[in-house]
């Protein structure tokens, strides 16, 4: 259960940095040019633990046989990717609603990580027999 809950904290992580992004842009757009290094140093954060929680989601998969974990990882692992180097070509009528898209996608997956128990389909110890009430043939 480690990796389940080292995913936990990497899926928080990544929904507070994310969270920070939208702030620091419309800090920069309200004319305070300082807040973009904020933005830029808030995507090579938020794309750092992106890739960090697709390789803590693997281990999920193999140690927990849950899958869903990574598929979503790896979705908004390629998003935010995209959205880096939107961000970097001023292609805002992309960037902007991806930007929206990814924050939905990164909140609906920490509730989601937060929800759900993470035992996946991994054997659970078996339970010890109850001890018999019968009294035992003689
Ligand atoms: C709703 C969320 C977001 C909004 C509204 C937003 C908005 C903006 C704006 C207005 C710019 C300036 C573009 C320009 O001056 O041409 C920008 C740049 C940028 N954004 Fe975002 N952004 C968001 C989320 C993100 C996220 C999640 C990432 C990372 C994955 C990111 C990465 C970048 C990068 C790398 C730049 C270029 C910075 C630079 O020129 O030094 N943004 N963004």
């Amino acid at each position: 259960m480690l990796s389940g809950r080292v995913l936990r904290g990497v899926i928080s992580a990544h929904l507070l940095a994310i969270v920070g992004q939208p702030v620091f842009a419309g800090v920069y757009l309200s004319g305070d040019f300082d807040a973009l290094r904020w933005h830029a140093a808030g995507a090579n954060v938020v794309t750092s633990i992106a890739y960090l929680q697709v390789i803590v989601a693997v281990v999920v998969w193999v140690r927990l046989r849950l899958a869903w974990p990574f598929t979503m990882s790896l979705g908004l692992a390629i998003a935010e990717t995209v959205q880096y180097f939107a961000g970097q070509d001023g292609a805002l009528w992309l960037h902007i609603p991806l930007g929206v898209f990814t924050i939905a996608g990164v909140a609906i997956q920490f509730i989601r990580i937060w929800q759900q128990p993470l035992r996946g389909l991994a054997p659970q110890p078996a339970e010890a027999p109850e001890p018999s009430q019968e009294p035992a043939d003689a």
